[in-house]
């Protein structure tokens, strides 16, 4: 392609940069090259057009000012892992949790074959070339990224999600590095033809390139899978470049707490999918807990780097939330609620007749709404057919600087100093309601085994566990246990600055009782188990001691405000002895499928566990 068709800004510095968007260009045969600035007129202008393709309806003003809804293909819902790929050289490195292929093999089928799947794939369509940071500016733990994408909703979903713009190619400089990504919907435009509103193929390709740092996304304009500063670089390639360079790439939200003496603290908090992430990110603590504040730095990505000071340092490389939308409401999560009053993209909730939105779990439902397929939704319709309102995986996205409780420091470029790390699954049975963790190996033993329950289980009864170690399973960049020993040498890192180590500790808000209800009230009681950890980080509260780390006992923690009786908390604060046992087998499996490398301090654990139990 000739320089001028580039079209490239005098701003544009970098000339890797310009020969690899000419390059891009060349093989995806776009029409033309648009370089993103940033800039609120250009956001404008890009939702105007998405408007005009019919893929943007614009919400009444009224109601939910500078607001959209998008509606996707019906087969372009959610993340795809089963055609994510991790393509390193060897395959070991990779590991076994991931989908592999040979790199060279993978770059014929999208790349340099016949019928490379990239070649000519933007044929009709604009090449938008998205410049963003991950983390604050200029901020020594984040990192670039240039996005090439053909959506015009990448392009004005990434300006909310990420730092984007003319900014970064400031900071770029001409010889700065970036992390290349590529993304096309696959749906190269016929001439004369009119455009769907949701260009997409069926064939679907995520592909990491861990060794060269590159990112190739094919045929889905969903989420993860085309927003590819999250989940593929934030997590899958920035893990990668954590092992490498000496720091971790984490599926962690971030907190500021702050306690009645106004001491400030910090934790990051590993939860897999849908196990009420957003609502612990974003938590207002009781009115009867006087005086304990929480406010939110990130929601779902922390990037932490070891200080000078032996200190983990974390920020959120994100500048946005993706949330998920079904579930949402005041009364679980006000906050979150009252972020998403305007300037927020929505994809596939339902629009009500006044031209706002409504979803499943929101609140009452409205007489009558448009569906999220465009088909007309009453109550009695999803009472009779089971249609829903909005897909269950219905997104917002929305700008950080939306939630009423940001912290101050969450675009801070030091990062915030973590003092402490939480996992936590969703299980019905077995895990108690919070563990403290004796040592760094102890805490890296339960979240390398944590896990969730994937389908409701029955009253008292424990449901199919799916291991989700660290919650990084669909997100981990390279072999799992290598992740695990990267995890338990940062110890050893960060021991020789004679600092005092974060605490790790391990959750389950999920514990049922014998009627199949949950027996924990969860939501912002959560700070109840919050600030007993940060007192025992202060020296203050006491708890007991037993196999696997340390729990509260029921008069360690606050009750003022909650009726919650002895009883109750004894029956979720337990670590039945047979249940563990039960337990270490499912342990016993997944180390078996990560034998490949798994540390044998992890074996060991696990053995000291089992003695305790035998004996
Ligand atoms: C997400 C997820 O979308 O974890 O954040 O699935
Ligand atoms: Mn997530």
């Amino acid at each position: 392609m000739e320089g001028l068709r580039l079209n490239a800004p005098a701003y544009v510095k970098n000339a890797r940069l310009i020969a690899w968007v000419s390059e891009i260009a060349a093989l995806t045969e776009a029409a033309e090259v648009y370089w993103c600035d940033g800039s609120q007129e250009e956001y404008d202008r890009l939702c105007q057009q998405l408007v005009e393709a019919g893929t943007f309806k614009k919400l009444n003003p009224a109601k939910r000012p500078g607001s959209f809804l998008a509606c996707s293909d019906p087969s372009d819902v959610a993340r795809v892992e089963d055609r994510t790929f991790i393509c390193s050289q060897n395959k070991a490195d990779a590991g076994p949790t991931n989908n592999w292929m040979d790199p060279a093999e993978m770059r014929t089928l999208l790349q340099t074959g016949d019928q490379a799947l990239f070649k000519g794939a933007m044929r009709g369509r604009t090449l938008y070339v998205v410049p963003f940071s991950m983390g604050p500016l200029g901020s020594p733990i984040a990192h670039i990224g240039v996005e090439l994408s053909d959506s015009a909703y990448v392009a004005v979903n990434m300006r909310i999600m990420t730092r984007m713009g003319k900014k970064v190619l400031d900071v770029l400089g001409a010889d700065g590095e970036f992390v290349p990504c590529v993304h096309t919907v696959g749906a190269p435009r016929v001439a004369g033809q009119k455009d769907v509103a949701w260009p997409c193929n069926q064939t679907k390709y995520i592909v990491h390139y861990p060794e060269t740092r590159e990112i190739w996304s094919y045929g889905s304009g969903y989420g993860g899978n085309a927003l590819l500063g999250k989940k593929c670089f934030a997590l899958r390639i920035a893990s990668t470049m954590g092992r490498d360079q000496g720091w971790l790439a984490e599926h962690m939200l971030i907190l500021g707490v702050t306690s009645p003496a106004g001491k400030k603290y910090h934790v990051a908090a590993a939860f897999p999918s849908a196990c009420g992430k957003t609502n612990f990110a974003m938590l207002i603590p009781p009115a009867a807990l006087e005086g304990w504040k929480v406010t939110t730095i990130g929601d779902d990505i922390a990037w932490i780097k070891p200080h000078a000071d032996g200190r983990l340092y974390a920020i959120n490389p994100e500048a946005g939330y993706f949330g998920v939308a079904p579930g949402t409401n005041f009364e679980t999560n006000p906050n979150c609620m009252r972020s998403l009053d305007k300037d927020v993209i929505f994809t596939n909730v339902a629009l009500t007749d006044d031209g706002d939105v409504w979803w499943e779990g929101m609140g009452e439902a409205p007489a009558h709404a448009i569906d999220w397929q465009g088909k007309d939704w009453t109550p009695a319709i999803a009472k009779e057919t089971g249609a829903k309102a909005a897909h269950p995986n219905a997104r917002f996205t929305v700008a950080a600087t939306n939630n009423p409780a940001l912290d101050p420091a969450w675009d801070d470029a030091a990062g915030v100093p973590i003092d402490a790390f939480i996992f936590g699954g969703r299980r019905s049975t077995t895990v108690p309601l919070v563990t403290e963790a004796r040592n760094w190996m102890e805490g890296v033993y339960m979240a390398a085994t944590m896990g969730s329950e994937t389908t409701a289980a029955a009253a008292g009864q424990q449901g199919v566990v799916r291991r989700d170690p660290f919650a990084m399973l669909p997100f981990m960049g390279y072999n799992m246990s290598d992740y695990f020993q990267h995890w338990l040498d940062m110890e050893h890192k960060l021991e020789a600055s004679g600092r005092t180590l974060p605490k790790i500790y391990c959750v389950n808000w999920f514990r049922k009782g014998a009627d199949g209800k949950f027996v924990w009230p969860g939501y912002g009681d959560n700070m109840r188990v919050m600030k007993w950890m940060i007192e025992r980080i202060e020296g203050q509260a006491q708890g007991e001691e037993h196999f696997f780390g340390i729990s509260p006992r029921y008069d360690d923690l606050s009750w003022a405000g909650l009726d919650f009786s002895r009883e109750k908390f004894d029956s979720i604060i337990d670590a039945a002895p047979e249940a563990w046992r039960a337990e270490l087998k499912l342990h016993d499996e997944l180390f078996t499928q990560l034998a490949y490398h798994l540390p044998q301090e992890l074996k060991d654990t696990k053995a000291r566990i089992a003695a305790h139990l035998a004996g």
